[in-house]
């Protein structure tokens, strides 16, 4: 029997942070005040022009290299989830495997789940292994959420960064993806969207990210607490047998409320919307990175990462470090 486990991750993200205070610097018709205590956020990384989602992902698949001690050449397969590819088409992933010279053969696709993308992937790359058909592969979540902000409307653009994180997930004997959950609803998908779409030349439809955010704050924490019980169910581990809960980064709040439903210590909860802000399909990703690199995570602790977020999507992975 082939399980997956995580060999290594790795994260990039541009710039130095932009502050709240920095948006208000810039114009943008909100406080300090109101971000931190609302969200959590106080800064974010936002891209200078020019930097583009495959590059964040293909540094932040590098770092990941490094720490698995591998090379670009073991790779067969390149996962990218991001709702901001660099083009329609070639894939983002096609992209990152020219950049990192992963040879001609391995496969390349992006995933899109929106915030809920990184483990959607993860949960994806889990089963390719599982059944045999590849051995390495890279699960990058990446995004240029920047570029889709309308900066007229406060109740979006204070929310978001940019950024990228990638994971190693190699086959192994040992299981390492322990249990994981993929859910959608799609009644719910007017609730957080971007609706343009390209047509005859030109941009049809609203190119920012609109959110119904109360909806989307009650929607989040109901399904969050229900799919990291689904998970926890499936591999049989009991609660109190988790070290650490990874929620999608979206707002402080969310994941106090979800921690406090599961019965989750604080302490046991990685934070990193303080800095990061929302990065979409990077966020937990980024979150895991930060919290390997800072030794909080250490080899074979639980670790519970839970993604939410358009379509409507929600989704778990549960794993062994
Ligand atoms: O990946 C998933 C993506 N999205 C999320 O997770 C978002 C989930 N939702 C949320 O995090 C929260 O609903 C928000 C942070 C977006 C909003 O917080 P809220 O407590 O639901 O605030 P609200 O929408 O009820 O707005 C309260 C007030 C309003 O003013 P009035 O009508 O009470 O006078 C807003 O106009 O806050 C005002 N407001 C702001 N004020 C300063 C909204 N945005 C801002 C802002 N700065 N940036």
């Amino acid at each position: 029997m082939m399980f997956s486990r995580i060999a290594g991750t790795g994260s990039f993200v541009p710039g130095e942070p932009v502050s709240n205070q920095d948006l208000v610097a810039r114009g943008v018709d909100t406080s300090d005040e109101w971000v931190s205590e609302r969200t959590g956020i106080r800064c974010r990384h936002l891209v200078s022009d020019g930097t583009s989602t495959s590059q964040m992902a293909a540094e932040a698949a590098r770092r990941a290299l490094d720490a698995a001690g591998l090379k670009a050449a073991d790779i067969d397969l390149v996962i990218v989830a991001t709702t901001t590819p660099d083009m329609v088409f070639p894939s983002t992933a096609c992209l990152v495997q020219n950049a990192l010279g992963i040879p001609a053969g391995a496969a390349a696709f992006d995933l899109q789940a929106v915030c809920s993308g990184f483990v959607y992937a993860l949960t994806v790359a889990d089963k390719f292994i599982r059944s045999g058909s590849h051995r390495r592969v890279l699960v990058i979540g990446a995004e240029t959420l920047s570029r889709i902000l309308d900066w007229s409307d406060r109740t979006t653009c204070v929310l978001f960064g940019d950024g990228a994180g990638a994971v190693v997930l190699v086959a192994d004997e040992t299981p390492g993806i322990l249990a994981a959950a993929m859910h959608a609803d799609g009644t719910q998908n007017e609730i957080l969207s971007v609706s343009a779409k390209l047509s005859s030349g030109g941009v049809l439809g609203c190119p920012f990210i609109r959110m119904d955010g109360q909806a989307v704050f009650k929607y989040a924490v109901r399904v969050l607490s229900e799919v990291a019980h689904e998970v926890l169910e499936q591999a049989a581990l009991p609660l109190a047998q988790l070290d650490w809960l990874i929620p999608h980064q979206a707002n402080i709040r969310i994941m106090q409320a979800v921690a406090k439903k599961l019965g989750v210590p604080s302490d046991q909860v990685i934070v990193t919307v303080d800095r990061h802000g929302n990065t979409s399909a990077a966020s937990v990703p980024l979150a895991l990175d930060v919290a390997v690199r800072d030794g909080r995570i250490k080899a074979g602790q639980t670790v519970l990462l839970e993604g939410v977020g358009g379509g409507f999507t929600w989704g778990a992975a549960l794993l062994r470090y």
